[in-house]
């Protein structure tokens, strides 16, 4: 990846692929494994504020809202709102933002993102933490979980980029995909003061991860 600009392009490709695939973006209810990842979710109770971060079509938007006072959810693609805002109740705010430009006016006791990492530019993730440090109220908790999986057909510019092309809507989307090991990313975390107090469980390839800053 070179500059700013080439960077701002990529992740506007990104949006625009999720906008297409708004309409059958996968439910996790309906794969193996969901129970442990919503049994991740119950098992850390995020009680409180809570802010959801790329919600996508609310996969994880009702359990968070079991345990929140109330949740904040923030997704770039209108259409992916619209199918979240069908499935959970009044509880919950929703604001078409995108994450890299957004600041919240208040604080939070959770802050959680589901498969949305894996999605960050490498040159956005220290910027990326410092705005969600920046979301959480003291003693804050942040939960993630995640994947690394990338097809074969996908890895267009070879396996070492984190750049992949996907397909959605009669056209090619470049997105990014940084396929990071567990213990890489701890490192990473580390690297930027944040300590993973817990790999709380793994299905299949997804990973749930708990950090506390
Ligand atoms: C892999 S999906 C994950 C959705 C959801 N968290 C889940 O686990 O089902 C990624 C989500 O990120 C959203 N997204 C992509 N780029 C974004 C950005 N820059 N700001 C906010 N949301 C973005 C997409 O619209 C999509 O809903």
């Amino acid at each position: 990846m070179a500059g700013d600009d080439d960077l701002d392009a990529l992740l506007a490709e990104q949006v625009a692929y999720y906008r297409a695939v708004a309409g059958e973006y996968g439910d996790y209810g309906a794969m193996p494994g969901a129970s442990a990842l919503g049994a991740v979710v119950e098992e850390f109770a995020p009680a409180g504020r809570v802010l959801e971060l790329a919600c996508g079509p609310g996969v994880w938007t009702p359990l968070l809202a079991r345990h929140a006072d109330e949740v904040t959810a923030v997704d770039a693609s209108a259409e992916m709102l619209a199918r979240a805002a069908a499935r959970v109740d009044e509880r919950v705010r929703w604001v078409r933002a995108d994450v890299f430009g957004w600041r919240p006016e208040g604080v939070f006791d959770v802050v959680f993102f589901g498969f949305w990492l894996s999605h960050v530019p490498r040159e956005r993730f220290a910027e990326f933490w410092a705005m969600v440090a920046g979301c959480l109220a003291p003693g804050g908790r942040v939960l993630f979980v995640d994947d690394a999986l990338r097809a074969p057909e996908e890895l267009v510019e070879g396996a070492e980029s984190s750049v992949i092309r996907r397909w959605a809507g009669g056209g090619v989307h470049r997105l990014v995909k940084v396929a990071y090991r567990p213990e890489q990313l701890a490192r990473a975390l580390a690297g930027l003061g944040w300590s993973v107090r817990r790999w709380v469980r793994r299905c299949g390839r997804s990973t749930g991860v708990r950090v506390i800053g």
